[in-house]
This record gives C-alpha cells, sequence and structure tokens, in this order.
C-alpha cells in the first residue's frame, strides 16, 4: 500500500493520554468546548483526533476554529475505509464520491484513468479492491497532483483532463473516473466557507450550468476507450439528465446510477446506442 494511505482505524481512546493529570479530563472538555463554540457539529470526534495527531495542538485548534477543514490539518481524508492523503489547497475527498469508487470497482477494470484525480481517492480505493489494476491519474493542479502520487501506486501526471496521456493508451482503457468541478458558476458563493476559501476554485467551479469540463470529458472519452469500455462523472442529482444527454451526444450510452449519497452517470463507449438514457436508483 502507497504511503500516505493507510486503512482506518481511530482509537479516540488516545485522548486520555493528552490529559495532564490521570482523569482530569478538564483539557479535553476545554478543547471540545472551542470546537463546539466555532460550529462543529462532531466536536467531540474532531477534538480526539486532533488529539492523536502530530501537530501543535494549540495551531491546530486554532485554525480549526478559524475554519480550515478539519482533513486539512489532520493530513489525511477517510475514503472508501481508506485513510487517504490531502493537504491545505487540495479538494477534500467526499463521502459521496464513494459511489463512483464502487462502480469502477464493478466494472473490474483492468486500465482506469482517473481524470480531474485531485488527491486520487477513487483510484486509492479501486488499486486496494483490485490489486491488479493498472493505473494512470491525472490533475491539472500541482498541489493535487503532489498528493496524489503519495495515495496511489499507478503513474500521476500534472495534465489539463487527457492532454497528457500517452498515445499507447488510446483505444485501451477500460473506465475513465473523472470527478471534475460541477458546481454552476453562479452557486460557487454560496457553498460551506470551508469550501469556498479552502480549496480551489478550479476544484469547485464547472462553469455556467456546472458541466464545462464534464462535456470536454466526454467529448474526449471515445478516443482513449475501448469499446465496452466506460466514462464514469458525479453530478448532482438535477444535473444528471443534462451529463447523460451529453454523453449520448459524445457517443456514449449513459445510465445514471443515485444512491442514498450521491449521482454519478455512467457511459458506455459502443458503436451502436440503441437505448435512450434511463435511471437507475440504488437503496
Ligand atoms: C471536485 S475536485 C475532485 C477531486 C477528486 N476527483 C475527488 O473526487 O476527490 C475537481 C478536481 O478537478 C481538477 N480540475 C479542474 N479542471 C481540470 C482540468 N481542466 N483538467 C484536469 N483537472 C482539472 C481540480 O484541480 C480538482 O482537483
Amino acid at each position: 500500500m502507497p504511503n500516505g494511505t493507510i486503512p482506518v482505524g481511530i482509537a479516540p481512546s488516545s485522548a486520555a493520554t493528552w490529559n495532564a493529570e490521570p482523569g482530569d479530563t478538564a483539557p479535553m472538555t476545554d478543547l471540545v468546548d472551542r470546537l463546539r463554540a466555532a460550529g462543529c457539529v462532531f466536536a467531540e470526534e474532531e477534538a480526539a483526533l486532533l488529539l492523536e495527531s502530530d501537530g501543535d495542538l494549540e495551531e491546530l485548534v486554532t485554525r480549526r476554529c478559524a475554519g480550515e477543514p478539519l482533513e486539512h490539518l489532520l493530513g489525511w481524508a477517510e475514503f472508501a475505509g481508506l485513510r487517504v492523503a490531502v493537504a491545505p489547497g487540495v479538494f477534500v475527498p467526499r463521502k459521496r464520491t464513494e459511489l463512483m469508487a464502487r462502480e469502477t470497482v464493478a466494472l473490474r477494470p483492468r486500465l482506469l484513468v482517473e481524470l480531474c484525480c485531485g488527491a486520487a481517492a477513487v483510484t486509492a480505493a479501486v488499486e486496494a479492491a483490485l490489486p491488479e489494476v493498472r493505473t494512470w491519474v491525472a490533475d491539472i493542479d500541482r498541489a493535487a497532483v503532489d498528493v496524489a502520487r503519495r495515495n496511489v501506486r499507478g503513474r500521476v501526471l500534472i495534465s489539463d483532463l487527457d492532454a497528457a496521456l500517452p498515445a499507447e493508451l488510446r483505444g485501451r482503457v477500460d473506465v475513465i473516473a473523472c470527478n471534475a468541478p460541477y458546481v454552476p458558476t453562479d452557486e460557487v458563493a454560496h457553498l460551506p466557507p470551508e469550501a469556498r476559501q479552502h480549496e480551489p476554485r478550479r476544484a469547485l467551479d464547472g462553469g455556467s450550468d456546472g458541466l464545462d469540463v464534464i462535456r470536454r470529458a466526454a467529448a474526449r472519452a471515445g478516443l482513449w476507450l475501448r469499446p465496452g469500455g466506460s466514462l464514469i462523472v458525479e453530478t448532482s442529482t438535477a444535473q444528471a439528465p443534462a451529463a447523460a444527454a451529453a454523453f449520448y451526444a459524445a457517443g456514449l450510452r449513459p445510465r445514471i446510477v443515485s444512491d442514498r449519497t450521491g449521482t454519478v452517470v455512467l457511459g458506455l463507449s459502443t458503436a451502436e446506442i440503441a437505448e435512450p438514457p434511463r435511471e437507475v436508483a440504488r437503496s
């Protein structure tokens, strides 16, 4: 398993070791109170995690109370049962994106490309589930690429979408996973401050209807996918039909999959498109 990707196994009992004297719970209580006053909903859990992290505790708590994402302070995010390395300035992998990882694993790719990879959490999860998979990941942002290198075994590129992929991959890729930015430009201002102030705008803003990068990815996918290969992207529920239409226009047979946490659109690369887009609901 690559550096920075270790199984999650948090032992909150370590919180007790921070107390000044055995049985003295006042420092822990103080820490929880400060986090709660700053608006942290899961103050106890966050306090335990900050206590077990390596950094200067007072500095970490001050930064957390000022609104920095917990994951940036810890240096990792939990994703699909893994601890995936993250860093300030890099998009924090979201729980809802585990659906993309599960759907990708279900396709059992032997060759996977992840575009707009960020920390490459999806590829890390697929590599953990499918030890034989060969992977290429790419992002336009240098900070993201540096973190992705810590999370995956495969090749890591800095690239505007597929621009830097080697020609040898053309027509051979089983799955392209691409969790691109998909927030409509006008809605970026309404995102929680943790995202707006601490994640790059380029990781969030997907253009006027949020689908600019997804449309570009759909238009490029046919070049890289083998016949029967799939592109998979994440969208909001409301955006999924428009993304499916873009897939259809790009020659991919679309399928929408939703569960309680998220929505993905899959597009099958095939010469024949016989069916219109359909929706699949997963519990
Ligand atoms: C919403 S974040 C998702 C990151 C990661 N896929 C995940 O699920 O955690 C979108 C990512 O796309 C990258 N990005 C935006 N535009 C891009 C482009 N034209 N080419 C490559 N990467 C891009 C951003 O740098 C950011 O890391």
